[in-house]
């Protein structure tokens, strides 16, 4: 178990090792976009059913920490998000930074001042958390590294990275590596860490084009931990489990065998199961919006009546991904400007694609 594991060498923490100057870590990291969706949680932050996601390129969250030795006894945090000081989300970052502390002890002991960015809205059901999470994860581990000073980046850096990152979001786990990226207990996966997709991946999904059709750019009337509570009696729980886990091996086979036809039959069930999984909970709610539906059906007789190799995923929020190959590009973007911008909020698409996986802002 690696929970052990790291709290057992977080005992070996010595003040000596606390920073004489100041300095600053930084990661950029990206969101990520599941296409087996994680619903549902057991343990501290372990996913009930195995899932796996594509790492997108521009949606991304910039943090950096400026961290110096504690000019009181006990260290102090602030917090600046987009540019405002004591943003709401300051209170999910310290929770946070308590909750990590039997893992980076020295936290007590510092002054940290994060400073945080996306590129894109907060809580618009767009797996905001997914990036911020994992970019102030990696930052910590190269604190962590910084204080310990160890050279370069160990081989099991991102792994430790991902464990963090998933302490403070489930899908944040998979935002420290690019491409294809699977979470959980499945063929040698781990519900501790995320890892790579093992395997070649096909054409056209080396770099698959995925829009957001931004249906709603509100802050969700339920968020996600909400609706994982909701899983833990869900009357579909166990049939919910054992489709992610059937939709695993289809959506792997897809990949590497490039069909497109089964990805887009795979990705689209998995959108709807999460979303039925919402609406059947005790008590059911609904985070889809009239203008959802009229975006799925619009994509579906589309794809009908053409041939197009085009399909739609949801994250847990009304927006819509819409994920094609770049061969059918120039003629997806020409429909969508003319059938799906006019429906979303403000005519509001933003363009994102399959992504390398996070950066190291401050070398
Ligand atoms: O990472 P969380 O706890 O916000 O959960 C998000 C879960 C989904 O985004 C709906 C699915 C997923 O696997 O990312």
């Amino acid at each position: 178990m690696l929970d052990e594991q790291y709290r057992r060498e977080a005992l070996t923490f010595d003040k000596q090792q606390l920073p004489s100057i100041p300095a600053t870590v930084g990661w950029e990291a990206p969101s990520n976009i599941a296409l087996v969706k994680y619903w549902g949680k057991k343990a501290i932050q372990q996913p009930v059913n195995p899932s796996v996601s594509m790492t997108l390129s521009n949606m991304h969250t910039q943090t950096r920490i400026h961290y110096s030795r504690a000019k009181k006894d006990e260290g102090r945090i602030w917090l600046r998000f987009n540019g405002i000081e004591d943003h709401p989300f300051k209170d999910r970052i310290q929770r946070y930074l308590n909750h990590v502390k039997p893992f980076f002890p020295f936290i007590s002991h510092l002054d940290l001042h994060i400073d945080t960015r996306n590129s894109f809205p907060h809580s618009a059901g767009m797996a905001s958390s997914a990036s911020a999470m994992s970019s102030l994860a990696l930052s910590l581990c190269s604190l962590e590294k910084d204080l310990l000073e160890e050279p370069g980046e160990p081989s099991d850096f991102f792994q430790k990275a991902s464990f963090m990152a998933r302490l403070g979001s489930g899908s944040a786990a998979r935002s420290v590596y690019g491409g294809y990226v699977e979470w959980g207990q499945h063929e040698g996966g781990s519900d501790e860490y995320a890892r790579p997709f093992p395997g070649p991946i096909a054409e056209p999904f080396p770099v698959l084009n995925d829009s957001v059709l931004v249906v709603s750019s509100q802050p969700k009337k339920i968020n996600s931990s909400s609706g994982h509570a909701l899983m833990d009696n869900h009357p579909y729980r166990e049939a919910r489990a054992a489709q992610a886990e059937e939709n695993m091996g289809r959506i792997s086979r897809a990949l590497k065998e490039g069909d497109f036809k089964s990805f887009a039959a795979t990705t689209e069930e998995e959108a709807l199961s999460l979303h039925a999984m919402m609406l059947s909970s005790r008590p059911g709610y609904s985070l889809l919006k009239e203008a959802t539906t009229e975006i799925i059906d619009r994509i579906r007789s589309y794809r009908y009546s053409t041939g197009t190799s085009v399909a739609f995923t949801l994250d847990a929020g009304p927006n819509l991904h819409l994920l094609y190959p770049t061969r059918e590009k120039e003629k997806i973007r020409v429909w969508m400007n003319q059938q799906l911008k006019p429906l979303c909020e403000g005519e509001k698409m933003i363009h994102d694609f399959t992504g390398n996986g996070p950066q190291r802002l401050d070398k």
